[in-house]
């Protein structure tokens, strides 16, 4: 069992459940996530689905891969888990009026201990959660226990290291290699100091393969996640009001509901240095939001999201 502060370290404490975040990263920022062609015809059938196949959600959330995923096994039973007990309430509410006639279980549970039979599930499955545990590789082994033989076990998490955002906005802004070098390194600093703090690994996408085979997960693939973000005036394409929204949300939300000024620290930065970080992240949202206004923002960011998936044997 793990202890109350290895879970409290994390991010779990109602992070995810408060309104404002639950709304713009758990409903909105999921409408507009997955290309659905890529979803369908690439990844779900890499999942091995039959239609009565038992799926587990991993730190569910709102129920979003149980419910993405309930159409490819209509006679089969959708779990879903999450620390939160708000979102799993959500979770029900929201299953149960978009699929009536589906069975979904949503739980509260603990990712290092599932409450969850052994050898039950067909497929197991998670989406940005491993990023926010102090030891992903002990969420790895349970996600593995209660996968039945020849069963998948997928994670599907991000790698912030290779997000070209930075780059492309900072390049049409007019910054210089030196604003430029500054802001990686802070940021890198903020990432090691986020880590040092038990708070997760921004970075995990790159380390997921190696982790399944050092939980003694078979890995069948590895892929990338096929999204761009592009934003092309005048933004009338379906869900750019959604992208535009997130995209203009002013640093202090970050900074404040993140605790950014904490992670910089442990992460060797100074009060003087964050200071610079803050006041550069706001020069960079003003004259991002200026360019919306004026239609002259036109941007192509990626976002790394590495998918792998493996085989319990
Ligand atoms: C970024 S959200 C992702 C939610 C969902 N997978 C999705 O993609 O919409 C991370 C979720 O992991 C949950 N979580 C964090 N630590 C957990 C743990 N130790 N056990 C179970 N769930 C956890 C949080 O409550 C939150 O709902």
């Amino acid at each position: 069992m793990s202890s109350e502060s290895e879970i409290k370290k994390g991010f779990a404490e109602g992070f995810w459940s408060d309104e404002e975040i639950k709304e713009l990263f758990l409903e909105k920022q999921r409408e507009f996530m997955w290309n659905d062609d890529y979803w369908r015809n690439v990844l779900v059938p890499l999942f091995n689905l039959r239609y009565d196949s038992t799926v587990l959600d991993v730190g569910c959330g709102l129920g979003f891969l149980a419910r993405k995923l309930a159409e490819h096994h209509p006679k089969g039973k959708s779990i879903g888990v999450d620390l939160d007990p708000k979102l799993v309430e959500s979770a029900k509410k929201v299953a149960q009026k978009i699929f009536p006639n589906h069975a979904f279980d949503f739980r509260v549970g603990n990712a290092y201990e599932l409450p969850v039979e052994s050898e039950s599930v067909d497929l197991t499955i998670c989406q940005c959660v491993l990023m926010h545990l102090e030891e992903p590789l002990k969420a790895l082994h349970e996600m593995q226990r209660v996968t039945k033989k020849g069963g998948r076990v997928v994670a599907i998490e991000p790698d912030y290291g290779s997000v070209s955002f930075f780059d492309s906005a900072f390049e049409k802004m007019g910054y210089s290699v030196d604003d430029r070098a500054k802001f990686w390194r802070w940021e890198l600093q903020r990432r090691i100091g986020k880590k040092k703090l038990g708070k997760g690994d921004d970075d995990i996408g790159s380390k997921l393969a190696p982790l399944f085979f050092q939980s003694g997960l078979r890995v069948v693939d590895v892929r990338c996640f096929d999204r761009v973000f592009w934003l092309i005036p005048p933004y009338d394409r379906k869900g750019n009001d959604l992208e535009l929204e997130q995209l203009l949300l002013p640093p202090e939300f970050y900074f404040e509901k993140l605790d950014a000024r904490a992670e910089f620290l442990a992460g060797g930065g100074t009060e003087e240095e964050f200071k610079e970080y803050v006041s550069l992240m706001k020069k960079e949202h003003e004259i991002r939001q200026r360019q919306v206004k004026e239609k002259t923002y036109v941007a192509s960011l990626t976002q790394a999201l590495v998918i792998v998936i493996g085989e319990k044997i």
